[in-house]
C-alpha cells in the first residue's frame, strides 16, 4: 500500500467515532482524506468547526456547514493528524502551520482522535522540527531563545499562518519531557503556540499499519 492509501484507510476508520452533532476537524493531508470520508455520512452531523481555512474550504465543497467555535458549547469529537506521535499519545503538530487553531479546537473537544500512518509513531519526539507560531516582531528574539535551548530555529519561508503570524521550525531538540517543554516554550514572549501537544494529548490514536488499523487508547 502507498502512504496515501494508509492515510485513506485510517481516515475511514475514524468514521466510527463520529456521533451526531458538531465535529471538530483538524488539517493536513490525512485529514483531507477524513473530510472526504465524512462527506459520505454528512447527513448525520450538524456541521464542523475547523482548525484551518484549507479544511474549511474542503468541507464547504462537500456541502458541510462550518460553524464558529464561539457558537459551539459542546464538541464531542476532534479528529486530526500529527507529524510525530508517541505511545503516550503526545504529539508534534504544525507541519501545515495550523497548530494554534488545532490546539484551541483540541482543548474544547471531549475526545481527540489522532489519525496517522505508522511512519509517524516515534519513541522520542523531536526528529521532526518543532514548529513555533511567533508574532512577527518577536521572530529574532524567539530564535535566540531557542538557540539557548540547543535548537536550530529556521524561519518557514514564504509562509504566514491563518492568524497572520510566522513559523519558526526548530530542529535539534530531544524532547524527553514533552509536557514540561510545552509549558516552558509557551512562556517565551512572542510565542503564540508551540507544536507540542502533550498537556492535551490525543485520547485515541488510530495508526494505519501493514496489518490494518491499530487503535491505541491513552493510559490515563
Ligand atoms: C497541521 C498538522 C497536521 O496534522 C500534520 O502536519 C500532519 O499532516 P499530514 O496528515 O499531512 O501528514 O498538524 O498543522
Amino acid at each position: 500500500m502507498t502512504q496515501d492509501e494508509f492515510k485513506q484507510q485510517v481516515a475511514h476508520a475514524a468514521l466510527k467515532h463520529v456521533r451526531d452533532g458538531v465535529i471538530g476537524v483538524g488539517s493536513g493531508s490525512t485529514v483531507n482524506f477524513f473530510i472526504d470520508a465524512l462527506a459520505t455520512i454528512k447527513g448525520r452531523i450538524d456541521g464542523a468547526v475547523v482548525a484551518s481555512e484549507a479544511s474549511a474550504a474542503r468541507l464547504r465543497k462537500h456541502g458541510i456547514q462550518i460553524l464558529e467555535l464561539n457558537n459551539v458549547s459542546e464538541l464531542p469529537l476532534y479528529v486530526d493528524g500529527a507529524d510525530e506521535v508517541t505511545e503516550h499519545l503526545y504529539m508534534i503538530k504544525g507541519g501545515g502551520g495550523a497548530l494554534t487553531r488545532e490546539k484551541i479546537v483540541a482543548a474544547v473537544a471531549r475526545k481527540f482522535v489522532c489519525i496517522c500512518d505508522a511512519s509517524k509513531l516515534v519513541s522520542v519526539l523531536g526528529k521532526y522540527p518543532l514548529p513555533l507560531e511567533v508574532i512577527p516582531m518577536a521572530r529574532s528574539y524567539v530564535g535566540r531563545e531557542m538557540l539557548k535551548r540547543g535548537a536550530q530555529p529556521e524561519l518557514r519561508a514564504n509562509f504566514k499562518t491563518d492568524n497572520g503570524n510566522l513559523i519558526l521550525d526548530c530542529r535539534g531538540l530531544t524532547i524527553v519531557d514533552p509536557p514540561r517543554l510545552e509549558a516552558e516554550l509557551n512562556q517565551i514572549a512572542g510565542v503564540v503556540t508551540n507544536g507540542l501537544f502533550a498537556r492535551r494529548p490525543a485520547d485515541v490514536l488510530l495508526l494505519a499499519e501493514p496489518g490494518g488499523v491499530r487503535a491505541i487508547a491513552a493510559k490515563r
